[in-house]
């Protein structure tokens, strides 16, 4: 890069003061919500097609299982129902629904939420051309957000769709405060269906975020990537290691950028210098594993009953639908 593209850089002053808090912090921590640049994007489209990542397959075969049973539990009124997706993606796993529903003619709005406008505008254009008769309304934010500009108060039912073990991204206490947010703009009515990825043998675990292809290490590089190339970073990538661990107590998957050498880097934007020890990790993403006593107590903690489960063969995954009677 030249310096005149240098100077006419629009920095994020958000990400920057992030990256500055979690690399001053002991232990270092990079928030996972910026792998999810368009590179990012890709890399994750990715690694949702691996042989190794058994989530999108297994919560792909659930809702091809029960999709007439999900229709019948989301369509029990006259006024039919809003479908609501949280960080909809690429919409793939969600597409079996959608082409199961149109067909069944039932009546209902189709609303994805993504942080990424890119994605949804790839994903509307081609909702768009696959289903032509489908009623779409995507936002274009994060879900803390997008909950509040939601307009509520429409008389049809709202089904929230949190797909994708999406919620393994939060803290235990996150995902309480997350979901009691989520509560609190739902009415009696309504349902929220969560994917939750279980508890399993450790290797298989391991495996999905360690992929023999090296998709996921490059997703997780993508971090660093990003502060050299937008906050003029130094960081040598060939220094760290990319690092995946399991605790089979907690259900925590814990990813780490793991600095082998003692180092200092300089981020330009920042004028800030960061040592690294030997072996001193960059902790970046934790991607929780439940059991059905987590989810239980995940539901009751937020103020919410589990109506129905639904499982993949392997009970490698579960779809938890949730209302708030
Ligand atoms: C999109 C958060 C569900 O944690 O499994 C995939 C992201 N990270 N491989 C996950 C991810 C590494 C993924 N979620």
């Amino acid at each position: 890069m030249d310096n005149s593209q240098n100077r006419a850089k629009v920095i994020d002053e958000i990400f920057a003061e992030d990256v500055r808090l979690g690399l001053s912090s002991s232990p270092k921590f990079l928030h996972s919500k910026y792998f999810y640049n368009e590179k990012g994007d890709k890399l994750f489209q990715e690694i949702m097609n691996l042989e190794e990542y058994y989530l999108t397959r297994a919560e792909y075969e659930i809702f091809d299982t029960h999709k007439s049973n999900l229709l019948q539990l989301f369509d029990q009124s006259d006024h039919g129902f809003q479908l609501i997706e949280f960080g909809a993606g690429d919409g793939l796993k969600t597409k079996v629904l959608l082409k199961s529903f149109l067909e069944s003619k039932a009546e209902f709005t189709y609303v994805p939420i993504d942080i990424s406008g890119n994605v949804l505008d790839i994903l509307e254009t081609d909702l768009k051309k696959t289903f032509p008769e489908l009623q779409v309304e995507g936002i274009e934010d994060d879900y803390f957000r997008a909950l509040k500009k939601l307009h509520l108060s429409g008389n049809s039912r709202k089904v929230v769709l949190f797909l994708g073990s999406n919620i393994g991204n939060f803290s235990k206490k996150q995902s309480i405060d997350f979901l009691k947010k989520v509560n609190v703009h739902l009415s009696d009515d309504d349902l929220i269906m969560i994917g939750f990825d279980l508890k399993k043998d450790p290797s298989v675990i391991l495996q999905a975020y360690d992929d023999s292809k090296g998709v996921t290490r490059e997703f997780n590089f993508n971090l660093l990537h990003r502060i050299n190339n937008e906050l003029g970073g130094e960081f040598d990538l060939d220094t760290f290691q990319h690092f995946p661990s399991y605790n089979p107590v907690t259900g925590e998957t814990k990813s780490f950028l793991i600095s082998k050498i003692r180092q200092e880097v300089y981020i330009h934007a920042l004028d800030q210098t960061f040592s690294f020890l030997p072996w001193e990790p960059i902790y970046t993403e934790v991607s929780q594993k439940f059991n059905m006593v987590d989810v239980e107590n995940l539901a009751s903690k937020s103020g919410f009953k589990v109506k129905e489960n639904y499982f993949d063969e392997n009970s490698y995954f579960v779809d938890s639908v949730w209302g708030l009677s």
